[in-house]
């Protein structure tokens, strides 16, 4: 398979180790390793499981970020709805830069291509980058479990975080789509009869991308009750069902309240008006577009943007089991 510049890059590290330099074939050889869906393998690091380019990232964040005390991170467990979440927090942000019409950058450039991916971007090419050209507050995504988070975030009391996570059993069946179509380009015809099972079960145990799930979200959550001034816990549900509430909640929690001039003119709706599935998906960039850090087709991360949809995937069996797990270990989250 051929690439286009610069995704090439990070494409060839996910599909290809022997491109993974040789300091971390090293480091990954003595880890556990589990098939992976998205890259050949994951690796279990400090109990979370990662794709080996993935991990590099994480670790090249852990020894060289140096946070600012304005730094705003996104947290979000995959497939929860970061494009989204990552789309909202830009708007909200930037409202005075960019007035939100149609003019707006988010037009014209996927989210994933605004706001900055730690590990999985700027942590990967350049160990050590320099992001003094960002301006502040600087607005960065990740999806590193709290325990992997560089200690210069975890210890600070300054640098706000908004965790995001999703109905286990929504998440499962939108990576089951976002894995089928990378790996089968624009459709779903010829996927593998068993490649929902094959990504419930790696759900289940826990070894896909950033997982185990529960963990994920149980160390965010407990994090967030013990400071909930520095970290919002929300979750995609809560979002869609109430989207201007959790829009005005957030824009105070970060500091930057909605003025009875902006609550008067419609500002609030209007950010969610730009962001809305309905709006970013029919979007050029986002209907033909591509990433640039990775090549990812744009439209990969739209799909129905709604709630409930296992209902039409999951067997009896599987949501048993998954809903199992989650009275077992996520009882206090109310999946
Ligand atoms: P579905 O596959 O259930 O449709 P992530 O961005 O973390 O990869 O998550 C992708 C999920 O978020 C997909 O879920 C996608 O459709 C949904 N999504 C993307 N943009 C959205 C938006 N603006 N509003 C609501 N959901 C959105």
């Amino acid at each position: 398979m051929s690439f286009d510049e610069p995704s090439a890059w990070l494409r060839e590290r996910v599909e290809d180790e022997n491109k993974l330099s040789q300091e971390m074939k090293t480091f990954i050889s003595n880890l556990p390793k589990q098939k992976g869906l998205i890259a050949s393998n994951n690796y279990e690091y400090e109990g979370f499981w990662y794709p080996a380019v993935f991990l590099q990232g994480v670790l090249a964040c852990q020894r060289h970020f140096q946070p600012q005390s304005s730094d705003i991170f996104l947290v979000t467990f995959p497939k929860s709805g970061t494009t989204w979440l990552k789309s909202l927090l830009f708007a909200l942000l930037n409202r005075r830069r960019f007035p939100i019409d149609k003019n707006h950058p988010l037009c014209t450039t996927n989210s994933h291509d605004l706001v900055p991916f730690l590990e999985m971007k700027t942590y990967l090419k350049t160990p050590n980058p320099n992001l003094n050209y960002l301006p502040s507050p600087r607005l960065f995504s990740t999806h590193m479990p709290w325990t992997a988070l560089p200690e210069s975030i975890r210890n600070s009391s300054t640098g706000k975080i908004v965790y995001l996570c999703r109905n286990p059993k929504d998440a499962v069946v939108s990576l089951y789509h976002f894995w089928t179509k990378l790996k089968l380009g624009e459709t779903n015809k010829g996927v593998e009869p068993n490649a929902m099972v094959k990504t419930f079960e790696s759900f289940c145990l826990g070894v896909t991308d950033y997982g185990p799930f529960w963990r994920h979200m149980l160390d965010y959550w407990k994090q967030s009750k013990e400071n909930p001034d520095r970290i919002y816990f929300l979750k995609y549900e809560d979002m869609k069902e109430q989207p201007t509430m959790h829009l005005r909640r957030l824009a105070e929690f970060l500091d930057c309240p909605f003025s009875p001039d902006e609550e008067e003119s419609g500002l609030v709706e209007d950010i969610i008006k730009l962001c809305s599935f309905e709006n970013l998906s029919n979007l050029e960039v986002n209907k033909n577009g591509k990433l640039s850090f990775v090549g990812i087709q744009n439209n990969s991360y739209f799909r129905q943007g709604k709630t409930g949809d296992w209902k039409n995937h999951l067997t009896g069996e599987m949501v048993r089991k998954l809903n199992a797990i989650c009275e077992e270990k996520l009882r206090e989250l109310g999946f």
